[in-house]
């Protein structure tokens, strides 16, 4: 894993940014693999300012989401479809025919299925961003889930339901299930870039990079991915002791 250390979470979101602009105008019509939550925002408004200002075309890219909600409809506020067309679709020339998450309604399982199945038709995910959890979750795959899942409904753990509540009005709004890339998803990425900001990431950051690879960290797992790159801002690196 190469590890990036910025001074800011500016930062962080500027140096991801290269990252995607070069290999959108490298391979315009590359595959995307995003994230939402917190994290990837200052990323998002990089490309969206670049796209402003320099043109950067993404009307021949696909992308695909790594989890949706259950139990909300695409259309709440909450839900990561509405979030992924507020913070960037909408403000790029991305098609919306090119863009994919999860189907979190109906019926689960099957949506599940497919969704993994469309990935792999497009022919992989290019560029993954990946944020992580406080608990070294990646995507909605919690500690304990298995390295070889693949897109599943999965129940998110009371800690992930109680980071996620400051979106929401109250704990108990917050979705008790997802619909999921799995890990062996996410590992089938040619590149994967991870993105992490403030201390409560430390921890996760320091067990991902130093700890054994083991299921109780998921994010660990990327370890044994040939081309991650860690981008971190001084207090998420704040643990590590190759700062
Ligand atoms: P955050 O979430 O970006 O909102 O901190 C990251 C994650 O849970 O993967």
């Amino acid at each position: 894993m190469k590890i990036i250390v910025c001074k800011s979470k500016e930062e962080v979101a500027k140096e991801a940014a290269k990252f995607v602009i070069d290999l959108v105008k490298e391979k315009n019509d590359c595959i995307l693999g995003l994230a939402t939550g917190s994290t990837p925002l200052g990323l998002y408004n990089e490309l969206i300012n670049d796209y402003n200002e320099n043109g950067t075309s993404y009307k021949n890219v696909t992308t695909f989401n790594l989890d949706e909600y259950v139990g909300i409809d695409p259309s709440h506020e909450q839900s990561y479809h509405t979030y992924m067309q507020s913070n960037l679709f909408d403000k790029i020339d991305i098609k919306q025919d090119n863009v994919n998450l999860p189907n979190a309604v109906g019926d689960l399982e099957a949506n599940a299925k497919e969704y993994e199945t469309r990935i792999k038709e497009a022919g992989g995910i290019d560029l993954q961003i990946l944020g992580i959890g406080s608990n070294g979750h990646i995507a909605f795959n919690e500690p304990g889930e298995d390295f070889e899942s693949v897109t599943r409904v999965i129940e998110l753990m009371e800690s992930t339901r109680n980071d996620n509540s400051i979106f929401f009005e109250s704990l108990d709004e917050v979705p008790t299930h997802a619909i999921s890339m799995g890990i062996k998803s996410i590992m089938g990425a040619s590149k994967i870039l991870l993105l992490a900001t403030g201390e409560g990431k430390a921890d996760a950051i320091n067990k991902m990079i130093n700890g054994e690879v083991d299921e109780s960290l998921p994010a660990s797992v990327l370890q044994r991915h040939n081309d991650t790159i860690l981008i971190l801002d001084e207090d998420a690196a704040r643990k590590l002791d190759c700062k």
